[in-house]
């Protein structure tokens, strides 16, 4: 596995697993535990996917059986908008978080959106932070102009940005505003997110096959040759041992920049930021009582 190292000197590995929509626990837990016995070491929640229970037991039963220990593990979780009213509830949230996740600390914790009072939100987790609770805290969907307004007014500047980034959105200036704060870029939906179609586009096809790698490889390739840290997600165990299979091959800067021409220069997921509705109704979405 090869790491990142965070603005607070912390080691992040570059390639993780992704569990958004799996919602079962069981089935949450057990591709955890096999992620991690394929060698994965960073797994990416949220409390909104409402499995933080289910990762907990995943790497659970991969420390009991030796596999790796506490400390080699990188657990992300994320505050949800809900959440994101005042200090007080943030707070409450976090704890809520470790306690589901059953460890003692996590690694990472993000404010999923840049929505609600999330300046408030930040100082809990900046306490946490102090407290050892959180060994490094960031921020997930903060475009260029919102980053930069926050870089320049917190007290602890975020280590990490969590965006949308593959090649049919590579967020060229986003990218340089977080190396200019020396927040780490780290990507979500890195194959697409079941959109875009890049399993049938012929050009990734040629690549994959000069390198006898799969499309999916190449595309998570392509962002960890930009520094940026990659969180595929399947639930399926063929996918999961490829997806971490890709550390054996390196793309050339002519291939990099045909990859990077795919760019629509705009996001196709349905996660809608510039749009009030897609606000307002992430504002209201309630996770919990
Ligand atoms: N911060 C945020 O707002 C935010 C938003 C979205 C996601 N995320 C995080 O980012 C992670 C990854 O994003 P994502 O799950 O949306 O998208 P993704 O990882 O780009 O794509 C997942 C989809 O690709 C399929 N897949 C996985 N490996 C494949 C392979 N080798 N070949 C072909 N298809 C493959 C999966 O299906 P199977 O499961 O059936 O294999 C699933 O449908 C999430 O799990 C979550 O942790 C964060």
């Amino acid at each position: 596995m090869n790491y990142v190292t965070l603005s607070n000197e912390l080691k992040m590995p570059i390639l993780g697993f992704g569990v958004f929509r799996v919602p079962d626990k069981k089935e949450c837990a057990e591709s955890v535990y096999q992620a991690i016995k394929a060698g994965y070491r960073l797994i990416d929640t949220a409390a909104s996917y409402t499995n933080e229970d289910a990762v907990g037991d995943g790497v659970r039963k991969a420390i009991n059986e030796g596999i790796c220990s506490r400390e080699d593990l990188f657990i992300t979780s994320k505050l949800w908008v809900q959440d994101m009213q005042n200090y007080e509830m943030a707070k409450k949230a976090i704890d809520a978080s470790i306690e589901k996740s059953g460890l003692e600390y996590l690694d990472l914790y993000l404010l999923h959106q840049a929505m609600g009072d999330y300046f408030s939100a930040w100082r809990a987790m900046e306490d946490a932070y102090q407290d050892g609770k959180l060994r490094a805290i960031g921020v997930s969907n903060f475009y260029p102009n919102i980053l930069t307004n926050f870089c320049e007014t917190v007290k602890i500047k975020p280590m990490v940005n969590q965006v949308e980034l593959h090649p049919y959105f590579t967020q060229q200036q986003a990218l340089e505003t977080m190396k200019e704060y020396n927040v780490i870029p780290e990507a979500w939906a890195p194959l697409g997110g079941g959109r875009y179609n890049p399993f049938e586009d012929e050009m990734l096809i040629a690549i994959a096959n000069k390198y006898q790698k799969t499309v999916g490889q190449v595309l998570l390739r392509w962002n960890i040759q930009r520094g940026v840290v990659v969180i595929p997600k399947s639930t399926h165990l063929e996918r999961i041992i490829e997806n971490i299979d890709v550390f054996d091959f390196e793309l050339n800067d002519s291939e990099m920049n045909q990859i990077s021409s795919l760019d629509q220069g705009y996001s196709g997921s349905r996660a809608k930021h510039f749009e009030p509705d897609f606000v307002r109704m992430c504002l209201s979405k309630k996770i919990h009582d």
